[in-house]
């Protein structure tokens, strides 16, 4: 019997929504000419192009002028990065101990240029140890990325502290947004960070796309030469219908106001009792385990687990998602851009789970594309799946 795959992985990526599609195709047609075209038919594309811009600075409370459009979420963190530290004296990069690895590359690419590398470290629910901060935040740190939400463990992380305390030093702070704003778009300005990167598809958008944005007055470097697209900070002909889809799709996401309220409310209206009642139900398997935070302080749709056998002992995390995907739930151990390795997961460690048990985590990510029918057969088939490790 085939089964139908239930995909529980929209930390990974997400389906384009169909208004998206529909406005890209649109797009296709009628502004596939070069923006910066002086005929009628770049009119027309810079017209579309400005008009998407225009709509997703409205969504984030800033000006046109502070959006930079990049291929995606790695680039913006580069960009940030190395962009901000190139009219810096070079000192110290904080960053977090559980950053997505674009954060961790464009950091230690800095160490060739003379800074130093610090990581913060975090509890063990993946939080990074405010009682760091004064001693992190200390001479000669000069630049912050810390990530707003961990995509691994779902953990939200007290930025709107760091960010503040960080600006009256004089800090430049950067956060990856990527796994916060797929579940609820806010005015920028209430983080109080210099830099924030996120990434279209991770919020039912194209793949290839995604934003830098800026506060006013911080410093930023291109990291390539060109055209001068992009206020002259990233060149390159803009992809005027996957800016256009990217703002389509943000149109769809619920607003929400971070400092006074810390967890998002989520992609959709229903994702938060979904995913409760989907966790209560896979913990009453014995095997199962909660990693991270508690659901009242984690991303809404997020379920990180660890798997033991009846045994006890722990479950390698990636054979368990092979037999799952066979088992039609579609799933992730970690971090999906690491999940091509069978290392401890970094984030584990850093969080102090005990050796045997890093390889064993399993993240269940929900989208409104999910009914309460679909996730009511989950358990069944976590449930034999792990039968078969008996
Ligand atoms: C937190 C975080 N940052 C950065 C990225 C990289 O995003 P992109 O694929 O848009 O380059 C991801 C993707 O998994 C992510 O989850």
């Amino acid at each position: 019997m085939t089964r139908p795959e239930l995909y529980l992985d929209a930390a990974a990526t997400t389906p384009p929504l169909p208004a998206v599609i529909a406005a890209m195709q649109q797009l296709q047609q009628s502004a596939w000419a070069n923006p910066s075209s002086l005929h009628g038919a770049g009119l027309a594309a810079a017209e579309a192009l400005e008009r998407a811009r225009w709509r997703m600075a409205e969504r984030f409370g800033v000006g046109a002028d502070q959006l930079i459009v990049t291929s995606g979420a790695t680039e913006s963190v580069h960009l940030a990065l190395l962009g901000s530290a190139a009219g810096l004296a070079p000192g110290r990069v904080v960053i977090s101990a559980v950053e997505h690895p674009a954060v961790i590359a464009a950091a230690y690419q800095l160490e060739a240029q003379g800074w130093s590398v610090a990581e913060w470290p975090v509890n063990g629910q993946g939080v990074v140890r405010l009682d760091q901060l004064d001693q992190l935040l200390s001479s000669p740190t000069r630049l912050v990325s810390l990530t707003a939400a961990q995509g691994e463990v779902g953990a939200l992380q007290p930025l709107i502290q760091v960010a503040q305390a960080s600006r009256e030093r004089g800090i430049v702070i950067h956060s990856d947004a990527t796994q916060l704003v797929p579940q609820g778009c806010f005015p920028f300005e209430r983080l109080g960070v210099d830099l924030l990167t996120l990434s279209a598809h991770k919020f039912r958008g194209p793949r290839g796309v995604g934003l830098l944005i800026r506060a006013p007055g911080v410093a930023l470097s291109p990291l390539q030469g060109g055209g001068g697209q992009e206020h002259g900070l990233r060149s390159g002909t803009e992809p005027v219908a996957l800016v256009s889809g990217m703002a389509e799709a943000l149109m769809a996401l619920p607003s929400f106001d971070p400092v006074s309220h810390p967890v998002p409310p989520g992609s959709s209206a229903q994702i938060r009792r979904q995913r409760d009642h989907l966790l209560e139900r896979l913990l009453e398997l014995p095997q199962l385990r909660l990693c991270g935070p508690p659901v009242t302080d984690r991303l809404p749709h997020h379920i990180s687990l660890l798997a033991n056998a009846a045994d006890g002992r722990p479950l390698p995390g990636r054979e368990l998602v092979r037999r799952l995907a066979a088992a039609g739930v579609a799933c992730s151990s970690g971090s999906a851009c690491s999940s091509g390795s069978s290392s401890d997961s970094d984030v584990l460690t850093a969080m102090g789970i005990p050796r045997p048990e890093r390889q064993s985590g399993l993240r269940l990510t929900l989208g409104s594309w999910l009914s309460d029918q679909d996730l009511d057969i989950v358990p069944d088939r976590f449930s034999s799946v792990l039968e078969s490790f008996s």
